[in-house]
């Protein structure tokens, strides 16, 4: 871990809305210590977004939406825009597996909502991660490559930092089965060379975070890897404890790395 980690908690389509109210609120309580090593971030559903965004406003707990369109207004009905994100929402998750193969967003779509997303000044994490039969075929760097090369085209930033991919294997994804340590390190490098490629040496800034089946008894040998900057923890993320504990842990290994 080189850069400053991004532990996010993508909670996907859980709770109701007092329900996410209530738990933001203890993970503020949970979380804040580790604040100073750690950016924390929460992905709560839209719905429940703004609600929990103003009951943790002074907190170092940050909070992100899962998924946005990439037109400010109009009709699109179910959408919503990153618009009416912009000014108090931190961050947006795009390109999650979940959005690719269940919704059939494109490659092409996704990378106009990465662009309308800093537009509007959100700080973007793009997923990107290869199905099963893609990694069992061993086409796993193919796949990578066109979805990060299609992804960010034409991507212009800012602020380098504002831009994170999470690598997430489609097969580690809710199945207990993590990639190794060294598996998701090796993809991850190669991520990281795709985002020198693309961006020269702005890349640097840039977090590249693992996503599938993050536990607490993996998430200290994942951290220790040189490419992983972080983690995007789905099931884990939905208990306090758990979520609490992975958080630590990423919070350890950066200390240890200090010394
Ligand atoms: P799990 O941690 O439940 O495997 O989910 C990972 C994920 O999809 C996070 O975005």
């Amino acid at each position: 871990m080189m850069r400053r980690p991004l532990i996010s908690g993508n909670w996907k389509m859980h709770f109701t809305v007092p329900e996410g109210l209530e738990y933001a609120l203890h993970l503020r309580q949970d979380l804040s210590p580790y604040a100073a090593l750690v950016d924390v971030l929460i992905l709560p559903p839209s719905v429940m977004l703004w609600e929990i965004a103003n009951a943790l406003r002074g907190s170092p707990i940050k909070v992100g939406a899962q998924n946005a369109g990439w037109e400010d207004q109009g009709a699109f009905t179910g959408e919503i825009s990153p618009k009416m994100l912009a000014g108090w929402c931190e961050y947006l998750l795009i390109g999650h597996s979940e959005r690719r193969q269940v919704f059939r967003e494109t490659d092409e779509e996704l990378n106009r909502k990465v662009r309308a997303a800093f537009r509007h000044r959100l700080k973007v994490i793009l997923a990107v991660g290869e199905t099963l039969e893609e990694y069992d075929a061993g086409r796993t760097a193919d796949v990578i490559t066109l979805q990060m090369t299609a992804g960010l085209y034409q991507v212009e930033l800012q602020h380098p930092v504002d831009l994170s991919i999470a690598y997430e294997p489609v097969w580690a994804i809710g199945t207990g089965r993590a990639a190794t340590p060294e598996y998701a390190n090796e993809t991850m490098a190669l991520i990281r060379r795709l985002l020198v490629r693309n961006f020269g040496e702005a890349a640097s800034a840039m977090r590249v975070i693992y996503g599938g089946s993050v536990t607490p008894a993996n998430a200290r040998s994942l951290m220790a890897q040189q490419e992983i900057d972080g983690a995007l923890v789905g099931g884990a993320s939905l208990k306090a404890g758990d979520f609490t504990q992975i958080v630590k842990a990423a919070a350890e290994v950066t200390e240890s790395q200090r010394v």
